[in-house]
């Protein structure tokens, strides 16, 4: 599904014997008319489209990414597929956390030996792995049939690189170093057609020092108000009800525009637009949490009762070597101001095991928090050794079997917590946004909450997309068995 945003530009109305335009989304746009070109050259030769495939890894960000990759190809022409038998395999990669990468090389092991098969077949790479200057190295000496590379900050671009190879350039690499600009307004294909992510800034200037996003995302840079509000009134009228509102760090949003408007005001703002019926976030960082946040949410009716707040450690100690800028004492005071204040709340973490010097005690810190607040659930990493990153140069890094035997304990916890939680509304009805058809259970369908947690109810496939009321009958550890109300 392609979204109607503002400059639906009419490819046959482009000269694409002209120069290419300078100024964006227009040069883009002339590259895709390009771009077509070599498009039906191929049908006419083969007696069918060309087809792409992208395989995402990582965040929502990256998620989001890959719908306006998808745009951008189908405007052009390419059909999409869900395997990586295609005439366009295009990888967009995720860095967090060394097996992210891992994962893509074993990728490109395998599509390599599709290429040999099928010679004419391109590969792309994009997204955060691709701002790592020791991958570009990699894959300069050691993957030589890559055919195009690009970043973070050039997505935009990619007809125009993918016009670059089929003018004959092998390997087409274009890397940015920084984002200097937004470019609005370009084709997206949803994945799907009743909710959207929407950004709404870029990058992050937290610099915790684990982290390798600062360096591949660049700088936090906000989009303008009315730019995000234009896009949700514009999915709102293309049949989204859910949309969910994406940056690294998204209580500081607004801080540096040129007309500052803080996150609380700008989610007053989205609850405005009648069609959206729902509206989620991510993510919050504990420190610019604020009580204009929690009161927005506690006395909206859109705003989803989940808040994701990433802990990464218990303790105030590691916490100090994580540049995390806030402590346990505040951290714990603040989930217990947002639970007192939106009692329905679901709340969500993220937790890293083995920080570099992070004893047994500091461990029992995490444990010690993770039960005060009783998260309805959590994700929890083995700590990543990031090249570039503060604490990669940080001496005491945990032993493998110290931190693997201290990640078993944590989730054992957590999947404990998880259960008794999800049981607490048994027998209530509440509303669920119907997501899809269930492929376990024939006639049922899976729905989602308000706090994130997931039903599964019987039902027909056309309440895809719908928001219906369901009893919640039996809890199953992380999710619920429902019945459908009537209405
Ligand atoms: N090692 C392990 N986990 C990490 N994360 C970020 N960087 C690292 C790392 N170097 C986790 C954090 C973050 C989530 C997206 O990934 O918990 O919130
Ligand atoms: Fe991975 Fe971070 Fe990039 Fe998201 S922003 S894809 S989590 S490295």
């Amino acid at each position: 599904m392609e979204e109607n945003l503002s400059h639906k530009m009419d490819l046959d109305k482009i000269n694409i014997h002209a120069e290419p335009p300078a100024e964006e989304p227009v040069r883009q746009y002339y590259y895709m008319a390009k771009c077509r070109e070599w498009v039906q050259a191929f049908e006419q030769k083969n007696g069918r489209r060309p087809c792409f495939c992208i395989q995402t890894f990582g965040c929502q960000m990256n998620a989001r990414d890959s719908e306006k990759l998808a745009g951008i190809l189908a405007r052009i022409g390419f059909v999409s597929q869900d395997h990586e038998e295609a005439d366009l395999v295009l990888y967009n990669t995720c860095t967090v956390r060394d097996n992210a990468n891992q994962r893509v090389y074993g990728r490109l092991g395998y599509v390599h030996s599709l290429k040999k098969k099928n010679p004419a077949m391109l590969i792309g790479l994009c997204g955060c792995m691709m701002q790592e200057e020791t991958v570009i190295q990699k894959l300069k000496e050691s993957y030589r049939f890559v055919d195009l590379v690009f970043g973070t900050h050039n997505i935009y671009k990619l007809a125009e690189l993918l016009y670059a190879r089929f003018s004959g350039e092998t390997a087409v690499f274009d890397i940015e170093k920084e984002n200097t600009r937004i470019v609005e307004a370009l084709p997206v294909t949803r994945k799907y057609p009743y909710k959207s992510g929407v950004n709404i800034m870029y990058g992050c200037n937290n610099f915790c020092s684990y982290c390798i996003v600062p360096y591949v995302r660049g700088r936090e840079r906000s989009r303008r108000p009315e730019e995000i509000l234009d896009e949700i009134r514009a999915l709102a009228d293309d049949g989204v009800v859910e949309i969910m509102l994406l940056g690294q760090n998204v209580n500081s949003y607004g801080k540096t525009l040129s007309e500052p408007i803080s996150f609380a005001a700008l989610l007053r703002q989205v609850e405005q637009i009648d069609k959206i019926k729902r509206i989620r976030f991510m993510t919050s960082h504990p420190k610019d949490l604020s009580d204009e946040l929690i009161e927005t949410m506690r006395r909206s009716q859109k705003i989803c009762r989940h808040l994701h707040l990433p802990l990464q450690s218990g303790s105030s100690r590691i916490l100090k070597c994580m540049n995390r800028r806030y402590d346990q004492e505040q951290y714990l005071a603040l989930a217990e101001k947002i639970r007192r204040n939106i009692p329905d709340i679901s709340l969500t973490t993220d937790i890293i095991v083995g920080f570099p010097g992070e004893t047994e005690e500091d461990f029992k810190e995490t444990l010690k928090v993770v039960q005060k607040v009783r998260y309805e659930s959590a994700f929890t990493f083995l700590y990543s050794k990031r090249t570039g990153t503060p604490a990669a140069a940080m001496e005491d890094q945990v032993p493998k079997e110290v931190a693997q035997d201290r990640f078993d304990r944590l989730l054992a916890l957590i999947q404990q917590i998880s259960r008794e939680c999800c049981g607490r509304d048994t027998g209530r009805v509440m509303e669920a946004l119907v997501e899809e058809t269930n492929n376990q259970q024939e006639g049922f369908v899976t729905g989602r909450l308000s706090n994130n947690i997931m039903v599964h109810f019987p039902g027909p496939s056309d309440l895809v997309g719908r928001i219906v009321p369901v009893r919640l009958l039996e809890p199953r550890g992380f999710y619920y068995m429902g019945r459908m109300e009537e209405q």
